[in-house]
């Protein structure tokens, strides 16, 4: 099974900040990319405060934030995204940017890399058919706010593998959270749920 120890994430807004949040909490190496380079400075001072936060309210420790933040780097370029073993692509909710971004990372990424995508409302099947590795592609859909919410919602698509399915599953739960299955019917994983603020 693919084993995941890096985790490129692409978009540094409210989810992907937050996903590299959890990610890192739970011991992952974080890339956190952005089109906008001032959103990837922005994100890494949100998740910051957010750990602070944490401290304050006794969640976890110090020393837990200050190593998480250590684990999450920065990377403006798609070339420094190389060493991720999944990449959460977590951008606009639109078809054609997520593609492009996929179709910009595919060089560099290890043949192995799991793609997974965080949309809310666009085919995880549809999208994965644009890549080179639609049996390695899935969709891993987190609430909002990332680091509170327990459920996440893992997506097959039509060519997604066992493979990748149980080693997103076993990433899910690494990272403390409960996993819900949901159909790949556009719009259909997005019902908005207790207390989520989905989008
Ligand atoms: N906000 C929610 O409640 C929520 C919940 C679950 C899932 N989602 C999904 O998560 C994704 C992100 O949503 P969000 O609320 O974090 O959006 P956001 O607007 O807060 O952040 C999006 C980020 O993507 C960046 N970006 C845009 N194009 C890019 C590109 N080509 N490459 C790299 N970065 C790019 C933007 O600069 C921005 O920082 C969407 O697909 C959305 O449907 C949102």
């Amino acid at each position: 099974m693919t084993s995941i120890r890096t985790v490129g994430v692409i978009g540094a807004g409210q989810m992907g900040n937050g996903i590299a949040h959890v990610c890192a909490l739970a011991g992952y190496d974080v890339l956190l990319n952005d089109a906008d380079k001032a959103r990837i400075e922005a994100g890494l001072g949100t998740i910051g405060k957010n750990l602070s936060r944490q401290v304050h309210r006794e969640v976890i420790t110090q020393a837990d934030a200050d190593a998480a933040l250590k684990r999450i780097r920065g990377a403006a370029e798609y070339a420094a995204m190389a060493p991720s073993d999944l990449i959460i692509e977590s951008i606009v909710e639109q078809d054609e940017a997520k593609r492009a971004v996929f179709a910009g990372l595919q060089p560099v990424l290890k043949p192995e890399a799991i793609l997974a995508s965080n949309t809310s409302s666009i085919s995880i099947t549809r999208l994965a058919a644009t890549t080179d590795r639609p049996d390695k592609f899935i969709g891993i859909h987190f609430m909002n706010p990332a680091p509170l919410m327990k459920l996440v919602e893992l997506i097959r698509g039509l060519a997604t593998s066992q493979e990748t399915y149980d080693a997103s599953v076993k990433f899910v739960e690494s990272l403390g959270k409960t996993i819900a299955n949901a159909e790949d019917f556009p719009g259909l994983h997005r019902q908005p749920r207790a207390g989520a603020d989905d989008q």
